[in-house]
Formats: C-alpha cells, structure tokens, sequence
C-alpha cells in the first residue's frame, strides 16, 4: 500500500464527516486523495467547501474504484444497495471499513461477494469533537499493516479498541448508544437545580462539567469509580443522602438492564439483517 492513500468515504454524514477530518488530522490522506459521496448535492457541496476535498452526489462506483481505502457511513438501511453498487469495482490491494450499526462482517462479506480485509468499527458521536470511543474488528484478511492504518485514522478522531466481532453488540449497546444515556443523565441534573432555584446557565454550566471531570478523573487516575465515590461521601453527610435515592431508584440496575437490552436488540437486528439478505445473483 502507498504512504498516502487514495479514500473513499462513501455517505459523508455526520460520521462520514468526522472521518474525513480524522483522515486529514492523521494525515493518511492530502485532501486532494480524497473523494466523498452523499446522497443530496447540497451535502457534497457543503463537504467539499468545508474539507477541500471532492464530493459528488452519487459516484460510489468511482469513488471506489479509485481509492485504497473504502470508508462505508451510509445508514445500515442503504449498505446493501451501495455495497452492490461498488462489489464489481473493489479490486485487490484494498481495504474496507464499515461503520454501520448491526451489521456484521459477515454480511458485508456476502455483499461483495470477494475477499478482501474488511473492518467493522462502532464510533460514538463525539468523534465531532475528536472525543470519540470506537471499537473495531476486522476479518482474517486484515494484516497488522492493515490494522495499523485504521487504528491511526480513528486515533486522530478518539480512543481505540480492538475486540472480537461478538462482542460489537456490547459495545454497540454501551458507548455507541452511550452518549444517549449520559445526555439525559445531564439534562436531569439540569433540571435538578432548575427545580431547586438555579438559573439555566448556572445549572447547564455545572452539570456538563461535573460530568466531564468525573470522566477525567476516572480516566487520568485509573481510580475504580466505585473507589472514588466514596471518597465523596461524608458520614451523615449531603452526598450519602443523593445516594440513598438514587440507589432506592435503582440508577446503577437500571443503565446494567439498559446495556442488557440494548445489547440482546442490537443481536436480533443482525441476526435479521443476515437473514433478510440475500448473497447477489
Ligand atoms: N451517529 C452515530 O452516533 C453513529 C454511531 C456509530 C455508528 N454509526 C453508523 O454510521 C453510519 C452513518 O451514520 P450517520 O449518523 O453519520 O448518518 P447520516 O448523518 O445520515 O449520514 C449518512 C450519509 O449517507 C449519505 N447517503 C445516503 N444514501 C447514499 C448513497 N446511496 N450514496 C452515498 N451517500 C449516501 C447521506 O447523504 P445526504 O446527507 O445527502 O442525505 C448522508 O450524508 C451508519 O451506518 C450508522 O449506523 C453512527
């Protein structure tokens, strides 16, 4: 593989874009070596005004056809239809990366119908902001070349994980959808000191940044959150009391139950989507 590669990054929405940004931060690719497709012109406008870089609406096949590395962001719902698009136009030398939720590297395989190294990562939305969590996998194809590549391109953009593929639906249920629970954990602390008298700016301004820097601490310190907790907590105190409730109402068995469920929904949409497509003619 070339030192700078030729991309694709087919579907550059909110994911396809910050991708293209970790692309350029990593500097994997000049801008020039890049060439996005969505669906609307006004996206592609809108991408290549803000990256420099080539967007079309439309174009997947030459996209494709003329990259080392394919980055797939469309929604699950159109990857059959794009993949079946570009199938005849992949060619050795490649890889591919596919960041749809649920859909395993399995069925990705059976779209293309060819071997070739093909990697399944799961971001979190704050890859925006270069904070993103991603976990990814790959099939039997992939070298540690290959791997270093993607792992270089989703750094620029966040933390990293490798995991096997059957632990995606985990991850997909706990930091893909994360971002989800931990909004509304902040938005109800928001309205907590909404309720008890503080302005909105006061409340939103605390509550995001009681969040961040309990993340931080237990990120740099390396500290078991159970372990700092109690650090907080004074005997008889105001903290203890909070706790009290949140445990009466069950917060810790209630976000276990919601990665359970979310993880068991992400395992029955795959096993749907498998079932559902149809290797091509
Ligand atoms: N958002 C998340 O938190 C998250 C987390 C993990 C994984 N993912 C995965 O990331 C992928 C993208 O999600 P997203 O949130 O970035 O969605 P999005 O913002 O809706 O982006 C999808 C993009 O695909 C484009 N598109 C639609 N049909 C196309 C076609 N036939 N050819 C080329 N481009 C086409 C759309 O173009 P227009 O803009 O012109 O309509 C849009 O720009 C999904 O597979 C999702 O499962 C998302």
């Amino acid at each position: 593989m070339p030192e700078k590669k030729r991309i694709a990054v087919l579907g550059a929405g909110n994911m396809g874009a910050a991708m293209i940004g970790g692309i350029l931060k990593a500097k994997v690719a000049e801008p020039g070596e890049i060439l996005a497709t969505t669906r609307s012109p006004e996206r592609a406008a809108e991408v290549a005004a803000r990256f420099g870089i080539r967007a079309t609406a439309g174009g997947n096949r030459e996209a494709a056809e003329q990259s080392d590395l394919v980055l797939l962001s469309v929604k699950p719902g159109v990857m059959a239809g794009v993949l079946e698009e570009i199938r005849d136009v992949l060619h050795e030398g490649q890889i591919l990366i596919s960041l749809a939720a649920v859909a395993p590297i399995r069925l990705i395989e059976r779209l293309i119908a060819r071997r070739m190294p093909v990697f399944r990562a799961m971001p979190n939305i704050p890859v925006v902001i270069e904070e993103g969590a991603t976990a990814i996998s790959s099939n039997s194809m992939a070298t540690l070349e290959h791997r270093a590549l993607v792992e270089r391109i989703f750094r620029a953009v966040g933390v990293v994980c490798f995991v096997d593929e059957e632990a995606m639906d985990a991850v997909t249920a706990l930091s893909g959808s994360g971002p989800a629970y931990v909004y509304m954990v902040i938005e109800a602390l928001i309205a907590g000191g909404l309720k008890m008298g503080l302005s909105h700016e006061v409340a939103t301004r605390l509550a995001e940044q009681t969040v961040l820097g309990a993340a931080r601490l237990v990120k740099e310190t390396g500290i078991h959150p159970a372990i700092l907790r109690d650090q907080v907590i004074t005997p008889g105190g105001v903290t203890i009391s909070a706790i009290h409730e949140l445990e009466r109402h069950g917060l810790r068995a209630m976000l276990i139950s919601a990665v359970e469920t979310a993880t068991n929904h992400s395992r029955a949409r795959s096993r749907a989507l498998l079932e559902q497509t149809r290797p091509p003619e």
